[in-house]
């Protein structure tokens, strides 16, 4: 069967998925599964705060390079990933007590720093992630409270002074379709927009179960208002959860959401990519965060393609 990756530049997106480094490494099916299949990808836990930058100005490449040179190697563009979120933060930073001042300058060396040493190999870069609550308002994170909400307008200009070329994007989860934070998440990136923030596109996450998913319709409604900003789009994360062991119709109806999310973004001009959180089921973090739940990917764990992955090839075939 033809792969994602052969069929998606006819479709007029990249097919992406979220690489775990160290399985990269450990299993050898696994890579292959990903160069076959995908010409985007995005490091799962490779760049975050945490990882690259354990302490105080020390900073850690390793896997974040082999990500880098993985995709190199495979004709694959790379989208960071993501330099302003309030999740793994290393605790010399969260228990540091820095001043705004001090949080402001730690943060504009910090994204300097790795969108500097990409340059030119990294085209995307997630700048700031989950920013926005369940009510559409900012939440009350880590930098916000440290910084002040213009942590956001600040995060989009540093990386943009260190890398002019680099496509920036805000992502979140949960403002797929209709409803408060998707109104909430247009209303942040209008204002970014309206204060001529280097903004250039936003991502929708796409983690869902098969009882919470958006309407196909809503999500395309979504994407036509951001791109009526000026804004391209991506699904950039997406999973479709099920209970294990996942049955038949489970997968077949799983099948149908891929399908109809991937419908959304070929509606739209402005929708670049569509990524998911990982490639096999192999590697997915879906079976530790929700126990009983998992099977979430288009590919099995043993690398077969299942329903879904049909399903999106099918989608693509027709775009
Ligand atoms: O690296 C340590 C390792 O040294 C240690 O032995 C191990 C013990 O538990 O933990 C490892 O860190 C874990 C890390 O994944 C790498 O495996 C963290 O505990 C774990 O919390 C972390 O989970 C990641 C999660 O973000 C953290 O919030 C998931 O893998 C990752 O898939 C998930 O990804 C996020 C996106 O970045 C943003 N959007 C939502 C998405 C799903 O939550």
């Amino acid at each position: 069967a033809a792969t994602l990756r052969s069929l998606a530049p006819a479709a007029g997106i990249r097919v992406g998925a979220a690489v775990d480094v160290e399985a990269l490494e450990a299993d050898p099916a696994y890579a292959r599964l990903l160069a076959r299949e995908f010409n985007l990808v995005t490091p799962e836990n490779a760049m975050k705060f945490a990882v690259v930058q354990p302490e105080r100005d020390r900073y850690d490449f390793t896997q974040a390079d082999a990500l880098v040179a993985f995709a190199e190697a495979h004709g694959m563009q790379v989208n960071g990933h993501v330099l302003v979120w309030d999740r793994q933060l290393p605790d010399w930073l969260t228990q540091g007590g820095f001043s705004r001042d001090e949080l402001m300058a730690i943060l504009r060396e910090h994204i300097r720093t790795l969108v500097t040493r990409y340059r030119g190999r990294v085209a995307s870069w997630d700048v700031a992630a989950e920013a926005v609550g369940e009510d559409g308002k900012l939440r009350d994170t880590f930098w916000s409270h440290g910084i002040g909400p213009d942590y956001l307008a600040l995060a989009f200009r540093w990386a943009h002074e260190a890398d002019p070329q680099a496509r920036l994007r805000y992502n979140d989860y949960g403002g797929e379709g209709a409803g408060a934070k998707s109104d909430g998440i247009y209303r942040l990136v209008a204002d970014l927009r309206q204060q001529d923030v280097p903004i250039d596109a936003v991502g929708l996450q796409m983690h869902v179960g098969l009882d919470d998913a958006p309407r196909a319709d809503d999500v395309r409604i979504n994407m036509k208002r951001l791109a009526a900003l000026g804004l391209q789009t991506d699904i950039t994360e997406m999973d479709v959860m099920l209970p294990l062991p996942a049955r038949g119709t489970a997968l077949r109806r799983q099948a149908r959401v891929y399908g109809a999310m991937l419908q959304a973004c070929l509606a739209v001009p402005q929708c670049r990519s569509f990524s998911t959180w990982g490639a096999s089921d192999a590697h997915s973090w879906i079976p530790e965060y929700f126990p009983g739940q998992g099977a979430a990917l288009l590919f099995a764990a043993d690398g077969r393609p299942k329903p879904a992955c049909e399903s999106v090839r099918g989608v693509l075939r027709r775009a």
